[in-house]
């Protein structure tokens, strides 16, 4: 039977790349992407949908005969810390709508992006390995821990096959992160490139686990499409791409840009990043269903430079 594909949050920052490459994977007609807000680069199946709201998601399911959902809301860490019980609130009952209307409806499979968030001070920080210990300090990553075990709970009480993932930050070129503690290494190429000053919320030397956006793409279609039975974490796998700081990208980016100039103000958010693992070890992923990153620093700024000039100046 061919599946029939529901992304939750297709507006964000990897919704709207993972979109496209399901429909790629799946057949144009096959995915509907969701989101509060209608956006307007998106010609396929499009549905207005709060996932807050139950019976619209199930109306939705019911209408497209949806057969798996990845669900892409969440508010992330740093915006998260705004409103501490309203961040819980939304975040949770999103996933317990959608695992309920899973569990209804028997769909296939539900992914549930999770996060270097759900660590904490007492795991190691270098080379943190898929089973340390959770002591999140963020009220995003408290649900993102608390999430990947309801992912696991719904596993092994109803058989529902719920696969996650712990993204690191996301680096792409194709959109724009929003809320995250990790944003600043988006945003940092978008000033290079438009030969601007850029102003660092985090300090020179903070350490994080970072990915290029078509390593978490290919990361979430090769974790959604391995055999069940190779599947053997269902909290989250730890998921790693390359670790540095903002100097690191900074020295790289000079390549390209030998005026670019950064200026540190590290404000609260260098605080939920101290409490961050500086580097992930996955070595689960690479097991049990062939795990590789492609891109290291140099490819990923190398990649984001050439692609954000084609954007911003198309005829160089
Ligand atoms: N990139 C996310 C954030 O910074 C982590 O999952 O909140």
């Amino acid at each position: 039977m061919k599946a029939k594909v529901l992304v939750i949050g297709a507006n964000g920052q990897l919704g709207t790349v993972l979109v496209k490459e399901l429909q790629h994977h799946h057949g144009l007609d096959n995915v509907v992407a969701t989101d509060i807000k209608k956006a307007h680069n998106f010609k396929e199946t499009f549905e207005v949908l709060d996932a807050t709201n139950r019976i619209g998601l199930t109306e939705v399911v019911t209408k497209y005969g949806i057969t798996q959902i990845y669900h892409l809301a969440a508010i992330l860490s740093a915006k998260g810390e705004e409103n501490p019980l309203g961040t819980w609130d939304l975040n949770m009952r999103m996933l317990f709508n959608v695992l309920e209307v899973a569990r209804i409806h028997e769909l296939d499979k539900v992914f549930f992006p999770s996060s270097i968030a759900v660590f904490g001070e007492d795991a190691p920080w270098v080379n943190t390995p898929n089973n340390a210990f959770l002591n999140p300090a963020t009220v995003y990553g408290m649900s993102k821990a608390a999430g990947e075990q309801w992912a696991q709970y719904y596993f092994i009480r109803y058989g529902l096959d719920v696969r996650s993932l712990r993204y690191p930050g996301v680096i792409g070129y194709q959109s724009l992160p929003g809320g995250g503690t990790t944003d600043y290494a988006v945003d940092i190429f978008h000033k290079a490139v438009l030969e601007e000053e850029f102003v660092c919320f985090l300090n020179e030397d903070t350490t994080l686990p970072m990915i290029f956006m078509d390593d978490a793409i290919r990361a979430t279609m090769e974790l959604m499409e391995a055999p069940k039975e190779n599947i053997k974490i269902r909290t989250a796998y730890n998921l790693a791409g390359s670790s540095f700081s903002p100097e690191d990208i900074v020295a790289e980016i000079r390549n390209y840009y030998p005026e670019f100039k950064v200026k540190y103000e590290p404000d609260f958010r260098q605080d939920i990043a101290a409490r961050w693992p500086k580097s992930i070890n996955d070595v689960e992923a690479s097991l049990d269903w062939g795990w590789k990153p492609e891109y290291d620093l140099e490819r990923i700024v190398r990649t984001m430079v050439q692609k954000l000039k084609e954007q911003y100046i198309p005829h160089e």
